[in-house]
């Protein structure tokens, strides 16, 4: 069996990885490495725990830096495993500091990489991650798209060769999740908006977050929040208090199984999230997105997800909405199998 290292780091690819890990069985040799972007017990081990998944094979504890420090220290402790391991491929997810220190050291060292959600454009460059994601594309020898228009995005930037169709892995997650009924059931009585936000542009000035706050406050129904650690830290700093939001239930950041519950059993969900606002999709729930761009444009479709920006009072009257939803978004649900038979036929 060939030997792939597979990159992971933040909560969305503990989530991504659990299919694949899945699929990989008996076909291919799948490490990983967990660089420890993140690290609190909610936002990492319950991952692993909830998902029956393997531990990871390598442990960077990296933590929290600047955007620079971070990435340099994850490309320091990945080069080195790599060296010792000399894996046949690298496997990437999505388009964080983790996925893009893991392109630079395959890239150095002649490794094949992998892009899981390749073709991914905000085309807004004021975000992280799209540096991340257009970088680790343009390094990835097989990409690994959902749709046609990130194949259109790939083909706008010269990327034609290596690029596969194949759905999107968080579907393969959510449709486990609703066929074995594993979505716990939330401690909180319907109806009520489910919530979160983490996006800097949102949460790290005061008078941005404020103003979100604010308007969730004055919402029609609860708001369950469940608060990423950079919005509960940002909150202590800047000085908003919890007690100023009645309408608003702070909650920690959930386990997987306890966020689909909670997705399930909502209202509509308001977020800035990425994965959420697939997820929501999903699910048939309505989603209102705070940015003023997606990546995942096709959930716009039918007022299944709406963008909200500046005014953020048409929030409420985006409530009026009749979302319709199509049952084929982003493929089947059987986008990991692909990736790793595709995988395996490239290596071979
Ligand atoms: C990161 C990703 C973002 C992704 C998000 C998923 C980058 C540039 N950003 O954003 O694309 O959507 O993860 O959640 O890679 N913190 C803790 N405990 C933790 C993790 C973080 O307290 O376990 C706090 C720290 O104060 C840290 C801050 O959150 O400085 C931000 O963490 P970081 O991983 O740098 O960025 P995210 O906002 O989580
Ligand atoms: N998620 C979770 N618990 C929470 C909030 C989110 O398990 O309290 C999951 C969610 O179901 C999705 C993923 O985390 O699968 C999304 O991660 P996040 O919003 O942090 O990052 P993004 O997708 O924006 O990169």
């Amino acid at each position: 069996m060939k030997k792939v290292l597979a990159i992971i780091g933040a909560r969305p690819q503990f989530i991504k990885h659990f299919p694949l890990e899945l699929a990989a069985k008996n076909k291919v040799d799948l490490l990983t490495l967990h660089t420890g972007q993140h690290y609190d017990e909610n936002m990492s081990n319950v991952f692993f725990n909830q998902l029956g998944m393997s531990e990871p094979n390598f442990q960077l504890n990296i933590g929290s830096g600047t955007h620079g420090v971070q990435t340099a220290k994850m490309i320091i402790e990945i080069e080195s495993v790599c060296l010792r391991e000399k894996p046949d491929g690298m496997l990437v997810y999505g388009d964080t500091n983790s996925t893009l220190a893991g392109a630079i050291v395959s890239s150095k060292l002649h490794i094949p990489l992998f892009h899981v959600e390749a073709g991914l454009r905000s085309y807004n460059k004021s975000m992280p991650e799209e540096v991340n994601r257009i970088m680790t594309d343009h390094v990835s020898s097989l990409l690994f798209i959902p749709s046609e228009v990130s194949k259109s995005n790939l083909l706008k930037e010269g990327i034609e060769s290596g690029v596969h169709m194949v759905g999107d892995i968080m579907k393969d997650i959510v449709q486990y999740v609703s066929i074995n009924n594993l979505g716990q059931n939330p401690e909180v009585e319907a109806p009520y908006i489910y919530a979160t936000l983490h996006r800097p542009y949102n949460v790290d000035i005061k008078e941005r977050l404020k103003s979100i706050l604010t308007e969730l406050n004055l919402l029609p129904e609860k708001v369950i929040f469940s608060r990423h650690p950079r919005t509960k830290n940002k909150m202590e700093t800047l000085q908003l208090n919890d007690e100023d939001y009645p309408n608003i239930v702070f909650i920690e950041p959930q386990g997987y199984l306890e966020n689909m519950g909670y997705l399930m059993n909502c209202s509509r969900l308001i977020t800035d999230s990425g994965g959420m606002q697939k997820e929501a999709y999903w699910l048939k729930k309505q989603c209102i997105t705070i940015r003023s761009e997606t990546e995942w444009v096709e959930t716009l479709e039918q007022d299944a997800n709406t963008l909200v920006f500046d005014d953020l009072s048409t929030i409420k009257d985006l409530f009026k909405l009749s979302p319709t939803w199509s049952n084929s978004l982003y493929g089947d649900g059987n986008a990991s199998e692909q990736i790793i038979n595709t995988i395996n036929d490239y290596l071979s």
